[in-house]
């Protein structure tokens, strides 16, 4: 099982725009069952991983549906609503942050862990040696500012790069990972 962060991005690196708005993205046209697209990632999901910035806009555009049968974790020091299958924990020290990541693998029962974003969450895990893989799909579209990608120094081996109709998909293995059994 991996630890994958799948994403979309605008070249210039962002996953969302200054106003945290996603209409750069979701505008555009990709085939979810081509190269890359969300149907090559779901089945392999067992539990999925977010911050609250983008947990709160997937309430805010009524998307939580969209995390299917997965077991989600939401880092976050933010009391919100309880949700049934969301777990809302947080971790403000490295020692937390394994714990969490552990209890992620474990719900996830030897299938792979969605790090759904954002990238200073992604980061922080990938400081542990804990992400395996990068899928991003970038959107024909430079934004200027917004939140970041992936805020790290990070070396990386590209494994794929295809087109996904208006996205330029690729897929990276991160090299100092210390998690990937396969
Ligand atoms: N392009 C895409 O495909 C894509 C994918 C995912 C997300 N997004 C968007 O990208 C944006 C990401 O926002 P973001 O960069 O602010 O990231 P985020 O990770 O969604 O949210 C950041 C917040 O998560 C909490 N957090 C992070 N690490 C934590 C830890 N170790 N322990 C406890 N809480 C922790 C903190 O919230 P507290 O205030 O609760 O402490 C922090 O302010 C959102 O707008 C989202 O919708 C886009």
């Amino acid at each position: 099982m991996a630890t994958i962060f799948y994403t979309a991005s605008s070249v210039d690196g962002f996953i969302a725009d200054p106003g945290n708005s996603l209409s750069w993205l979701l505008t555009r046209d990709v085939d979810p069952s081509g190269p890359m697209g969300f149907q090559a990632l779901q089945p392999r999901i067992g539990a999925s991983v977010m911050g609250a910035t983008t947990w709160q806009w997937l309430l805010d555009h009524d998307e939580v549906g969209a995390l299917g049968e997965a077991r989600t974790f939401v880092l976050s020091h933010r009391a919100f609503d309880l949700v049934d299958g969301i777990t809302f924990t947080s971790a403000d020290d490295e020692a937390a942050l394994r714990e969490v990541h552990a209890g992620v693998v474990a719900a996830a029962e030897g299938r792979d862990v969605w790090l759904v974003g954002g990238g200073d969450l992604v980061g922080q895990f990938a400081d542990l040696g804990l992400v395996d893989e990068l899928w991003v799909q970038y959107a024909p579209v430079a934004l200027g500012g917004g939140a970041p990608l992936l805020p790290r120094r990070l070396e990386l081996r590209l494994e794929e790069v295809e087109r996904n109709r208006d996205f330029a998909v690729a897929r990276w293995s991160v090299l100092n990972s210390a998690t990937l059994t396969r």
